[in-house]
């Protein structure tokens, strides 16, 4: 026995992505379901970043979709580059005239969440997208298994796959060809403790034994991470074992220690599809690229996606005007690929390669020398950081 409904958008994917997009159209009068294979439990406490860009939090807050973002989140106005010893402000504030906040993601989720189901969303958790068929004909379908294994069909007038790296979407739009990928010889080994802040801004630090983010969460705990081999063993390591590597990698500031409650490893990937629209299916967040986490660009990247295509599909749906759909990857694409330039060149400016040379090294600290000591250097770094002018948004 199959089931069948229908709806006008059909997303596949309960995150950032999908959950603000389904929010958006609501409010233009768009219905959707939304599906997504894990539970609401996994959703709401799988830990993710926790940096979003000033635009992004004028997103959720006029939109409804988060009030909570502008009492809970933490306005960060810089953050410090620490290398050779010495720590350097990029001061946000005085440079672009804009500020990032600390809200880990899955407390967006957590807003997002409660604010479909308030408005009687159709939101379906433990639903598995099995595959998107139908692309290319003005009734595209989700075929999908539900929480009791009972056979699905979604049919829709637009299908979008916002269901992450491990995309089943991605299939009815690249086909076998995939995307630009590029892989990195180190990940970080991400840690939450039970201490109060070391530091009041984020503090990203290059020293000779590698990479380490100096994060926060609360008065009271703390996210950090070091750069490691990705084969690690999280568990490898005691917690004194923990507190030494992250020690010697910010050399000048004493971190105030505490119980480590939380540990895990990162891979860093940089992936863009090939193709983000076939027809009348398109993929958005990380379905459509992945960036590694130094630029702190992943949920804001989604955010943006969003904005564009919600516009799209506004324009076909109330409007029957194709343009703006048509346009849609290569405006989308604009931005992912800068952002796929911040987040390399971060990553490549801050982490030490395990094959790095005595060269490398110090055309890394010529690089970041370059930044820090001229304006239009920590310019740049602000403006991307901080993100670059929203659609829609000004
Ligand atoms: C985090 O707090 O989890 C975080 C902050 C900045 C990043 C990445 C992760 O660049």
């Amino acid at each position: 026995m199959t089931a069948t409904v229908r709806t006008r958008v059909a997303i596949v994917g309960a995150g950032p992505a999908g959950l603000l997009l389904s929010h958006l159209l609501a409010g233009s009068g768009i219905e959707s379901i939304v599906i997504d294979q894990r539970s609401r439990e996994e959703i709401e406490t799988t830990i993710r970043a926790g940096i979003l860009e000033q635009g992004t939090v004028e997103v959720l807050a006029s939109s409804g979709a988060s009030d909570r973002v502008l009492t809970a989140a933490h306005r960060h106005e810089g953050i410090e580059l620490r290398f050779a010893g010495d720590g350097h402000r990029i001061d946000f504030a005085a440079l672009v005239d804009r500020a990032v906040y600390l809200y880990p993601q899955h407390e967006a989720l957590k807003d997002l969440i409660t604010a479909r189901l308030a408005a009687g969303q159709d939101l379906r958790f433990g639903v598995t997208a099995q595959r998107v068929e139908g692309a290319e004909t003005d009734r595209p379908a989700v075929i999908a298994t539900d929480a009791d294994g009972q056979a699905l069909t979604i049919e829709a007038e637009f299908v979008v796959g916002a269901d992450g790296s491990r995309s089943v979407a991605r299939a009815a739009v690249s086909g076998s060809r995939n995307g630009y990928f590029r892989e990195y010889p180190f990940a970080w080994f991400g840690i939450l403790c039970e201490a109060p802040p070391s530091a009041e801004e984020l503090i990203y630090s290059n020293s000779p034994d590698g990479f380490a983010l100096i994060s926060q969460r609360s008065d009271t705990v703390q996210r950090m991470y070091f750069q490691c081999d990705p084969e690690v063993d999280p568990d490898s390591f005691s917690q004194e074992q923990l507190w030494d590597e992250l020690q010697k990698r910010v050399p000048g500031t004493t971190l105030k220690e505490g119980p480590i409650f939380q540990r895990d490893v990162l891979r860093f990937r940089s992936f863009v599809a090939h193709e983000l629209l076939k027809g009348r299916v398109a993929l958005i967040g990380d379905a459509a690229h992945t960036v590694p986490p130094t630029g702190a660009k992943g949920m804001n990247l989604a955010v943006a996606d969003v904005l564009v295509l919600e516009k799209a599909l506004r324009a076909l749906l109330l409007e029957d005007d194709h343009r703006l759909l048509e346009a849609f990857p290569e405006t989308a694409l604009h931005r992912i690929w800068k952002a796929q330039h911040f987040s390399w060149w971060m990553t490549s400016m801050l982490h030490v390669a395990p094959e790095a040379s005595d060269f490398d090294r110090l055309r890394q600290l010529g690089e970041l020398r370059s930044v820090v000591e001229s304006e239009a250097g920590r310019r740049f770094l602000a403006e991307a950081y901080t993100g670059w002018p929203l659609e829609g948004l000004q």
